[in-house]
């Protein structure tokens, strides 16, 4: 039996879909019936192919796109290459994100916080700026952008070494950012049929690049660690549902929904709010 088809028709655009959290949003929004533009940086042909695969192997339908989001000019045309590959774009995910140096906020170099705003703010608000206008003629749109519990200074003792904290204070920083204009694009669009909201993890996601960090902190903190398909769920329930507004902690808006968790076929039930993951030696 096949995933509740509840997006069938609509066209998903999701950034950083070529591994991790973005591959997953995207393998689950198409299970119920999204076509999905998925988007990496040129560096990615290869992982964008395999989500590709992935979501035919559900009986989904997808198309990928390369752009550089660091690049202003090469994601000024995203938004357009998929609606010709697809047809218009109803729901924009903006997963994609970056640190492109670890340092301390008093050392971040200008070049560095450069890059890091262009792709974990402008290039959000940009993609966001170019589906509005097809997604305000047909009254109807969703707009998911993903954000970190860094947006917060983690209370004293910090866990782990202090120098690992702040060398993401930049980055909490450009997700404060975008928090905060989700918020204000909620507002602005407030009965236009197009929902805006923010999702993070309750702390760390078992994605491929967290996987690290998952698997040291999971001794000291087995709560903080997710799977992927935890965020894909609770993607799922923000973008079918009718939330506008919500910077949303993943756990919890599950928790609140009494919503079970379900493989990325959105079909079967592999637990719920509560789950933790599993590591091997
Ligand atoms: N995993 C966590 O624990 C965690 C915690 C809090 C928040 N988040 C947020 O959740 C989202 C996904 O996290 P993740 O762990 O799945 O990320 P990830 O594994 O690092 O993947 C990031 C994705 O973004 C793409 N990307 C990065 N820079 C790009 C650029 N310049 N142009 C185009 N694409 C670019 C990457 O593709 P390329 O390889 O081609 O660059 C990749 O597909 C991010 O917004 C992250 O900040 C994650």
């Amino acid at each position: 039996m096949a995933a509740a088809q509840t997006l069938a028709g609509r066209v998903a655009l999701v950034t950083g879909a070529s591994r991790g959290i973005g591959r997953a949003i995207a393998l689950r929004l198409a299970a119920h019936g999204a076509a999905v533009a998925l988007t990496a940086s040129p560096r990615s042909r290869e992982g964008l192919e395999a989500s590709r695969v992935a979501i035919e192997g559900l009986g989904g339908r997808a198309a990928l796109f390369t752009a550089d989001l660091a690049d202003a000019e090469a994601r000024s045309t995203l938004v357009a290459q998929a609606e010709a590959a697809l047809g218009p774009v109803d729901i924009l995910v903006n997963n994609a994100a970056a640190i492109p140096a670890y340092a301390p906020p008093s050392k971040m170099p200008l070049a560095a916080r450069q890059t890091l705003f262009e792709i974990n703010l402008q290039a959000p608000i940009d993609l966001i700026q170019q589906a509005l206008p097809g997604m305000r003629a047909r009254g109807w749109g969703r707009i998911l952008n993903l954000s970190s519990d860094m947006t917060r200074q983690p209370p004293i003792p910090y866990p782990g070494p202090a120098k690992f904290v702040h060398m993401l204070a930049l980055y909490g920083a450009s997700k404060a950012a975008l928090d905060r204009y989700t918020l204000g694009l909620a507002a602005e669009l407030h009965g236009s049929g197009i929902h805006v909201n923010s999702l993070l993890p309750y702390k760390i996601a078992r994605s491929e690049s967290a996987e690290d960090i998952a698997r040291q902190t999971f001794a000291a903190h087995p709560d903080w660690i997710e799977s992927v398909e935890l965020m894909a769920e609770a993607a799922y329930l923000l973008i079918a549902g009718r939330h506008s507004g919500e910077i949303a902690v993943s756990r919890e808006l599950l928790a609140r929904a009494q919503q079970p968790l379900h493989a990325l076929d959105g079909e079967t039930v592999i637990g719920d709010a509560l789950s933790l993951v599993t590591f091997e030696n």
